[in-house]
C-alpha cells in the first residue's frame, strides 16, 4: 500500500485494529515524492479553482485576517468570492461556540469524559455543530485531545483524559457530531501541549513509543474519524516546534495516518514560512506574518515551491468542498436550538458527576431537611473555565437557589472571600473613597498617602477596575508595583470565573504580609477614552477568620452543609500545587469541624489534594458544569440523579507523589527542555509502575447504589479480545456503574509495557437487583505495543491478563486469554 487512500481505508477497515503499514511507509522517513504528491479526495472542482486562483488569492486561503463583519470568534479566512470561494469563520472552543453571542455552555470536556460515554460525547459535538453553523460559524477549534499529563496543567478542563483510549473514543464521538452537522472540526493541539507553563518555547523531549502509546491515539483516533482541521500546538516537540515539524505533520499525519485535511497553527504558533510549508503547515493563524507577503515573496524568490502553496490550498479546498461549501451543497444554517442545547449540557453535567466519597449516609440530602450552603461559588455560579473555552452562556443560575428549591431551610454563608471588603477609611490617610473612584474620560486620578496596618498580618490587596489591562490602575506600596502588567498576550490570560466581580469589572489580587504601621500607598487610575471604574478592597487575616468563623457557625446550625470549592483554571497558566487555592483548606476544616455531615463540592478543573478528605461526609467532583451546573448538582445532592462520573485522572495525595513530581527536569522543564522520562508509564500507569497509592483512582467513582460483577469470560477475535461478565446491581435503588477492563503486559514483547492498561469499558444503567451481561471489545490496537525500531505497532502475543474492575486499583475479577498472532 503505498498510497494516501488505500492506508487510510486499511485504518478504517481494520476499526482501529493495528495498522497494516508496510516498513517503507511507517518509517519516519516517507519518500521524498510524498510531500508533493496532490491530496486524495481532492476532485475535478477543486483542481479546477487552483488552475484559477492568482498567487495572491492562493496565498489569501493560507492565513487568517480581519473580518470585515465580525461574530467575535477567533480566526477568519476571507475567501474568493469571484470564484465562489466563501469565507471561512473559525470559532472556539471545546466547551461550546465561543462568539460575541450567547450559547449553549456546555459542562467541561473532562466532565463530559467522566461519563464513559461515547454516545454522550456525540450529542455533545451535535450541539456544539448545530449552533456553531447557527452563529455563523464555518470551522470549530475544537475537539482538545492532549492527555492530562500534569496535575498543575491549566487547561486539563479543557480535554479529556490521561488514558488515550478514554480519549480516542471521546474525540472521535464528538468530531462525529460536529461534522455531522456540517460544521468542520480542529483537533487540537498536535502535539505534546500537556502543560501551559513556557507553552510557546517549551522543548518536549519525547521517545516515539511514548509519543505513539500514549498523546499521539487521540489525534490518530481523529483523524479516523474524519477531522477536517488539525491545529498545530505551541510548542516544540524533540527540538522542532510543533507547526513547523515535519515528523509530526507529514510522517505521521500525512503519511502513517492517511490525514485528508489541512493543518493550521494555534494562534500565533507560526515561526517561519519556508521550513513550515516545506514541513506540512498548511495554514497560519490568526494572521498571515509567515504565510501572507513573505509567503509571495519566497514563492517569487523560488524558496518555497508554488506546488507548496498549491499543495496547502488544496487541502483547505478538498475540506470545504467536502463540506459543501464550494457548490452550495452544504444545508442552510439552521437556527439555534437552545432548549436541546440546555437538555444535553444538564444530562451531560449530571452524567458526569463523580461522587469521591460518601460516609454515613451524607448523601443524598433529604428533601425538606436544613442545609447551609457555604462557598463564594455556591452563589456565583462557577460555569466554565477561562482562556479560549470560555463561553457565553444562555443563562448561569446559582446553586443556592437550585438547592433552596429543594431543601426546607437553606442558610448561607460566604467562607471565603473572593473580591475584598472596603479599606476602612481610619486606615487611610488622606482618607479617600476606596470604594468607587470614577475616573473621567482623558482623566488622570492619583492618590500619595498613607496606609496604617494596625498589627502585622497577611493582606490580599484587591483591585476592581473597568477599562482595558493596559490601562489597570497602578498601586504602589511601599514603592513595589502591586500589580504589574505582564507583557504581550499573557495578560489576556487572568483566570476563568473570579477575575471579574460580579458587577463585571475585572479583578487583580496581591497577598503580601504588612508589618504593622504606615505604608506609603501611591495609586495612579487613567480614564482612557471613555472613563473607569475602580475599586480598591482588601481581605485581611481577620476578614478571614471573620468569614471562616461565620460559615462554621452556619454549619453548626444546620443539619446538612453543603461546602462549594473552587479553582478557577484557565489557558495560559499552571497552577503551582495541586491543593485548593486561597484559605478554602482551612475553611473546610473549621466548617467539617463544626458539622461532619459536610458535603464538599469541587468546581475545580482537575485533580485535587484533599488534605480534608476524612473530616468530610462527602465529595461531589463536579468540575466546571456548565450553564446547567446548578441544577446539575442539586439533582445529584438530593439524589434524584445517580452520579455516574468516574475519574478520568488519577488524583494524587500531594504535590510530591504523581508523575511528574520531584524532576524539574520531566515538569516544568529545565533550561527550556523538558523529558518525558516517565516514558510509557503515564497517569495511572505510573502508580501502578512506580507502587504509588493515589488518593483516588483512575476510574474510580461512587454509586448511590452497589454493584457486583460476575462470570468474567475473555477470548481471542480477529479484531483483538471479547471479554464478557455480569453486572449486578445489588442495592435497592437504580443506579449508573462504570464497569471497566484492564490488560495486562505480553510476555512475548521486548518493550517497556504498562502494569495494566484499560482495554475498554461500558456505561450502564441497572434497576435494584438488575444484571447483565456486558461484552466489551478489547481493540487489537490496545494489546499492541509501538516498536520503535520497526516505527510500527506490534501485537503483544501470549497469555494475557484480563481484569474486571470499578477502577485500576479495584479489580475484582481476573482471567488469562492467549493472544496469537
Ligand atoms: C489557544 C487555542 C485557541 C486559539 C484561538 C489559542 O490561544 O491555544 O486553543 O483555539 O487561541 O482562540
Amino acid at each position: 500500500m503505498t498510497d494516501t487512500v488505500s492506508r487510510r481505508s486499511a485504518l478504517r477497515l481494520l476499526g482501529g485494529a493495528i495498522a497494516v503499514a508496510t516498513a517503507a511507509t511507517s518509517g519516519l522517513t516517507p519518500p521524498a515524492h510524498a510531500l508533493d504528491r496532490p491530496e486524495a479526495g481532492a476532485g475535478p472542482r477543486v483542481e479546477g479553482l487552483i488552475g484559477k486562483l492568482t498567487l495572491d488569492e492562493k496565498i489569501s486561503l493560507l492565513h487568517g485576517a480581519t473580518d470585515p463583519d465580525p461574530l467575535g470568534q477567533a480566526g477568519y479566512i476571507p475567501g474568493v468570492q469571484r470564484l465562489g470561494i466563501p469565507p471561512l469563520r473559525l470559532a472556539d472552543g471545546p466547551a461550546g461556540v465561543r462568539v460575541t453571542k450567547h450559547a449553549t455552555a456546555l459542562p467541561a470536556p473532562v466532565l463530559l469524559a467522566s461519563a464513559f460515554d461515547p454516545d454522550l460525547a456525540r450529542r455533545y459535538g451535535q450541539v456544539i455543530g448545530r449552533e456553531g453553523r447557527a452563529l455563523g460559524q464555518d470551522v470549530l477549534l475544537s475537539p482538545m485531545v492532549n492527555l492530562i499529563r500534569t496535575p498543575y496543567a491549566g487547561r486539563n478542563f479543557e480535554t479529556f483524559s490521561e488514558d488515550p483510549l478514554l480519549a480516542s473514543d471521546m474525540v472521535a464521538a464528538e468530531i462525529g457530531g460536529i461534522q455531522g452537522e456540517h460544521l468542520i472540526a480542529t483537533v487540537k493541539h498536535f502535539a505534546m501541549n500537556n502543560q501551559e507553563k513556557d507553552r510557546d518555547s517549551i522543548d518536549v523531549r519525547v521517545d516515539e513509543q511514548t509519543m505513539h502509546e500514549l498523546e499521539l491515539r487521540g489525534f490518530e483516533a481523529a483523524v479516523g474519524a474524519g477531522t477536517g482541521a488539525v491545529m498545530g500546538a505551541y510548542n516544540k516537540v524533540n527540538g522542532t516546534f510543533s507547526c513547523e515539524n515535519k515528523t509530526l505533520l507529514t510522517d505521521v499525519l500525512r503519511e502513517q495516518w492517511g490525514f485528508e485535511g489541512w493543518v493550521m497553527t494555534d494562534w500565533f504558533a507560526a515561526h517561519s514560512t519556508v521550513k513550515a510549508i516545506a514541513a506540512g503547515l498548511d495554514m497560519e493563524m490568526p494572521d498571515g506574518t509567515y504565510f501572507g507577503t513573505a509567503l509571495k515573496t519566497a514563492v517569487k524568490n523560488r524558496s518555497v515551491p508554488e506546488r507548496h502553496v498549491d499543495r496547502a490550498v488544496r487541502r483547505v479546498l478538498a475540506v470545504m468542498d467536502r463540506f459543501g461549501l464550494l457548490d452550495g451543497s452544504a444545508p442552510p444554517r439552521p437556527e439555534r436550538d437552545a432548549p436541546a442545547g440546555a437538555a444535553v449540557a444538564l444530562e451531560v453535567a449530571k452524567a458526569g458527576a463523580t461522587l469521591l466519597r460518601n460516609e454515613h449516609r451524607t448523601l443524598p440530602l433529604a428533601p425538606g431537611g436544613t442545609v447551609a450552603v457555604i462557598g463564594p461559588t455556591g452563589t456565583l455560579p462557577f460555569v466554565s473555565g477561562g482562556g479560549s473555552a470560555h463561553v457565553i452562556p444562555d443563562h448561569a443560575d446559582s446553586p443556592l437557589e437550585a438547592i433552596k428549591s429543594r431543601a426546607g431551610k437553606v442558610t448561607y454563608a460566604l467562607g471565603e472571600d473572593l473580591f475584598g471588603k472596603a479599606i476602612p477609611a481610619s486606615a487611610l490617610s488622606p482618607a479617600f473613597a476606596g470604594e468607587g473612584i470614577q475616573v473621567g474620560a482623558g482623566k488622570t486620578w492619583t492618590y500619595d498617602g498613607t496606609l496604617t496596618a494596625s498589627e502585622a498580618d497577611q493582606w490580599t490587596f484587591v483591585i476592581h477596575y473597568s477599562a482595558a489591562p493596559t490601562l489597570r490602575p497602578k498601586v504602589l506600596l511601599d514603592g513595589e508595583d502591586l500589580f504589574p502588567l505582564a507583557p504581550g498576550y499573557g495578560e489576556y490570560f487572568s483566570g476563568g470565573l473570579i477575575s471579574a466581580d460580579p458587577d463585571g469589572l475585572s479583578v487583580r489580587r496581591k497577598t503580601l504580609s504588612l508589618t504593622k504601621g504606615a505604608h506609603r500607598l501611591q495609586i495612579t487610575a487613567q480614564g482612557g477614552d471613555a472613563g473607569q471604574l475602580f475599586r480598591l478592597r482588601r481581605i485581611t487575616g481577620a476578614t478571614r477568620a471573620q468569614d471562616v468563623a461565620e460559615a462554621a457557625k452556619a454549619a453548626r446550625a444546620a443539619r446538612d452543609v453543603v461546602l462549594f470549592a473552587y479553582e478557577d483554571a484557565t489557558e495560559g497558566l499552571d497552577r503551582t500545587t495541586v491543593a485548593l487555592p486561597g484559605n478554602q483548606t482551612k475553611l473546610i476544616e473549621a466548617v467539617t469541624a463544626a458539622n461532619p455531615r459536610t458535603t464538599v463540592v469541587l468546581n475545580t478543573s482537575s485533580s485535587t489534594s484533599m488534605p480534608w478528605l476524612r473530616r468530610t461526609g462527602a465529595v461531589l467532583q463536579m468540575y466546571y458544569p456548565g450553564q446547567e451546573g446548578a441544577a446539575a448538582t442539586a439533582a445529584v445532592l438530593f439524589g434524584e440523579s445517580d452520579p455516574g462520573g468516574r475519574l478520568t485522572q488519577s488524583f494524587p495525595a500531594d504535590d510530591d507523589h504523581h508523575p511528574v513530581a520531584g524532576d524539574p527536569r520531566r515538569y516544568p522543564g529545565v533550561d527550556g527542555v523538558e523529558e518525558y522520562s516517565e516514558g510509557i508509564h503515564g497517569g495511572y500507569r505510573w502508580y501502578d509502575a512506580e507502587g504509588v497509592r493515589p488518593l483516588f483512582p483512575f476510574g474510580f467513582g461512587l454509586s448511590y447504589t452497589s454493584f457486583s460483577y460476575e462470570d468474567l469470560r475473555a477470548r481471542r477475535t480477529r479484531r483483538g479480545l471479547e471479554v464478557s461478565f455480569t453486572v449486578r446491581n445489588t442495592g435497592r435503588r437504580e443506579g449508573v456503574d462504570v464497569p471497566q477492563v484492564y490488560v495486562g503486559p505480553s510476555p512475548e514483547l521486548r518493550l517497556d509495557q504498562a502494569v495494566r492498561v484499560l482495554g475498554g469499558y461500558r456505561r450502564v444503567a441497572l434497576r435494584a437487583g438488575e444484571r447483565r451481561r456486558i461484552v466489551v471489545e478489547v481493540a487489537a490496537r490496545t494489546l499492541s505495543s509501538w516498536d520503535p525500531k520497526r516505527h510500527d505497532w506490534v501485537l503483544g502475543t501470549g497469555r494475557r491478563t484480563v481484569w474486571v474492575g470499578a477502577s485500576s486499583r479495584d479489580l475484582r475479577l481476573r482471567t488469562n486469554v492467549e493472544v496469537g498472532t
